[in-house]
């Protein structure tokens, strides 16, 4: 059997037992889980393209949300020398599962001293870094708004001026909720909405709607402000903010 042949059977094996595992974690913890599926290779492209699109220079990475790694396996080759990758989830289980998959990816000397996979729920992650560039896989839609709007709040934090947050929010979850569950969780459910769509009315330079999805979804890209050179900022006697 040729090289190639192998590493791409480990590689669909890898993949294989990564939805294996999203489905028993869902089963386990649905509300955290956020889905019965690891996200497409079309969901996962359309998420990292602004990291792929600036992968020729030193950049810092974010992933929030691992869980089995689909998302990680696409960032994972965009990461070169100078950059730096922190994946972040709260579940151990998903935790080991991706040190695995970051130890056994085929990288050249140095890589694997880039990426670090971290378990630690998002809100309280606290580094000393900013990021380039954060990936969200967080399932909002089943948080409480506060949650929702202290993560985004972290997130804006977290990034460089001008640096992009990319997310997901699949579609349809709604409607279900307002016909499925309770009048409480529907209202949580649109409470949550509105607190994204506050932060979208404010940062969104991009959407796009991935149907090929189980569930289809829609991606997000959110800017961070960009801040203003120190003498104008100075003039107003404050620190000023622009998109
Ligand atoms: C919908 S899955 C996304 C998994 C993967 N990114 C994908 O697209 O296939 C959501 C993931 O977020 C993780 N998660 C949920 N709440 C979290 C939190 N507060 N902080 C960090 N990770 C969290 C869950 O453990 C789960 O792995």
């Amino acid at each position: 059997m040729d090289t190639w042949t192998t590493s791409h059977e480990r590689v669909l094996a890898r993949r294989s037992a990564g939805g294996w595992m999203f489905l028993l974690e869902a089963a386990r913890d649905l509300r955290a889980t956020g889905a019965v599926a690891p996200s497409s290779r079309r969901l996962g492209k359309l998420l990292t393209d602004r990291v792929r699109e600036e992968s020729g220079r030193a950049l810092t990475v974010l992933e929030a949300g691992a869980g089995s790694g689909a998302i990680t396996r696409v960032l994972l080759p965009l990461i070169g020398p100078g950059s730096r990758l922190d994946v972040v989830d709260s579940n151990p289980r998903f935790v080991g599962h991706l040190r695995h998959l970051v130890d056994a990816h085929p990288a050249p000397a140095g890589h694997h001293e880039r990426v670090h996979v971290h378990q630690a729920r998002i809100e309280h992650f606290d580094v000393p870094r900013r990021y380039d560039a954060i990936v969200s896989g967080l399932p909002f839609t089943n948080f409480d708004p506060a949650q929702v709007a202290a993560i985004m709040d972290r997130y804006l934090e977290l990034l460089h001026p001008g640096g992009t947050l990319t997310y997901f929010a699949y579609r349809g979850t709604r409607l279900a909720r307002s016909l499925l569950a309770s009048r409480s969780e529907a209202r949580r459910h649109r409470e949550v909405e509105q607190v994204l769509a506050a932060y979208q009315r404010r940062h969104a330079v991009g959407r796009w709607t991935v149907w090929g999805n189980l569930p289809p979804a829609d991606v997000w890209q959110l800017r961070a402000p960009a801040a203003v050179p120190a003498a104008d900022s100075a003039a107003e006697g404050r620190l000023i903010t622009s998109r």
